[in-house]
């Protein structure tokens, strides 16, 4: 319910959370860094002016990039504290006003990120909800046109633990940039290799206007083929890879009634390319595995630091009648898989992204269970190092 006072029109905090497409924690955080200021209506209640609200909105799309910049910084740490404190999904109760708990210190032993304790432990559950903008979002319209993109909340929510800041983190199929556009958020730097021109560019256009002028220049994009362009990174100099990968050609069969509804009516591509480099192209399964594990995956490990770790988010999926359980192929191909003889890939966690937003589909009805994939996995590999076997 919208109210006004002397001309002012005025919104509820869960009024103001749908008007900048956040969660209403997040409007409580803004209240709480003084990013919104508030007003109290005669009988005490919090109201939000819309013109202040359409102010911070154009400041945050276009305005000068100082207070931007800022705004950004303040919205990171935002996320950073959101991301962490969710529980998961689970937006937490927070009558207004209420302050945001201690979440204490970084122990000096903690190498790996700048979590505390109580940041750490609820990121290592199995289980997370996948977090999105919402597609009415104004920055899901350039994510919107790539035909698989993942959510750069996850993604960060992955680098925040991953790395600490200023690290360097690679994603081999960056497609419109989500990975680097988590790292733009997180003082993290991104290098992104794109096959296709199309997506590179876009990937560059929306971590402009998204993150901020000039921000694409603190990261590399790379247009190119990851097969030949991984060879060209060093070995040891990356401090986390995370991507999401082609699910080898699934992309290229026949248009489902939900691709017909949500695509091609739109107008938007539903495929990544025909460029036959392009590994979602790659008609074999067995060919495509052995060229995303030998030539993608294998090389990214090459480039990671020992002892760093690399996440990659896949989904199971079916060809026709068959089911391929895609994560499970690639846990099997790449366990204990050795790079240069001295370290190995260990599989370190599987972790359900649920994606619990999704609509059901009637799929085998009424005749035969045909599931409705409503999760992703994210596989976890640490490079450690070969144990040598003690001798008898
Ligand atoms: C699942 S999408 C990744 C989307 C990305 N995570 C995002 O959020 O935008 C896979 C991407 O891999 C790219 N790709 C396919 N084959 C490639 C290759 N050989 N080298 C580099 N990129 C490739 C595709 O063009 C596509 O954009």
């Amino acid at each position: 319910m919208t109210i006004v006072i002397k001309d002012k029109e005025l919104l509820t905090t869960q009024e103001t959370a749908n008007y900048l497409g956040v969660s209403k924690s997040t409007v409580y955080r803004m209240v709480k860094n003084e990013i919104l200021k508030p007003i109290k209506t005669p009988g005490g209640q919090r109201r939000f002016e819309v013109k202040e609200l359409e102010n911070y909105k154009d400041l945050s799309r276009k305005g000068n990039n100082e207070d931007k910049r800022n705004i950004k910084k303040k919205e990171t740490e935002q996320l950073q504290i959101k991301v962490l404190d969710d529980n998961n999904g689970n937006e937490k109760n927070q009558e207004d006003g209420e302050s945001q708990e201690d979440v204490g210190t970084v122990d000096p032993r903690n190498k790996l990120n700048n979590l505390t304790g109580k940041q750490w432990m609820p990121e290592t559950k199995s289980f997370w909800y996948q977090k999105g903008l919402g597609s009415k979002h104004p920055h899901a319209k350039i994510e919107r046109q790539h035909p698989a993109p993942f959510s750069f909340q996850d993604i960060a929510r992955l680098i925040l633990f991953f790395t600490k800041e200023n690290e360097i983190v690679l994603d081999p199929f960056s497609g419109v940039g989500s990975t680097i556009k988590a790292c733009a958020m997180h003082n993290r730097e991104g290098i992104g290799i794109e096959l296709s021109q199309r997506w590179n560019d876009l990937a560059i256009e929306r971590i402009e206007f998204e993150v901020g002028e000039g921000e694409s220049q603190k990261h590399t994009f790379i247009n190119g083929d990851s097969t030949i362009e991984l060879k060209k990174i060093e070995d040891d100099s990356i401090d986390f890879m995370v991507t999401s990968p082609p699910y080898w050609s699934i992309l290229n069969k026949k248009a489902d009634h939900k691709v017909k509804n949500e695509r091609l009516k739109n107008n938007l591509a539903t495929n990544y390319s025909d460029d036959e480099k392009d590994l979602g192209n790659i008609s074999d399964y067995q060919d495509f595995l052995t060229i995303l594990v030998d030539n993608i995956f294998m090389e990214c490990a090459r480039a990671l630091k020992p002892s760093k770790y690399m996440s990659l988010v896949v989904s199971d999926f079916r060809n026709q009648s068959e089911f391929i359980s895609f994560h499970s192929d690639l846990i099997q191909a790449m366990n204990k898989r050795k790079i240069n003889n001295k370290y190995e890939l260990s599989l370190q966690g599987v972790k359900v992204l649920l994606q619990n937003h999704k609509s059901l589909l009637p799929y085998g009805y009424p005749f035969a269970y045909v599931e409705n994939i409503h999760h992703q996995y994210i596989v976890i590999f640490r490079k450690t190092e070969i144990k040598k076997k003690k001798k008898r």
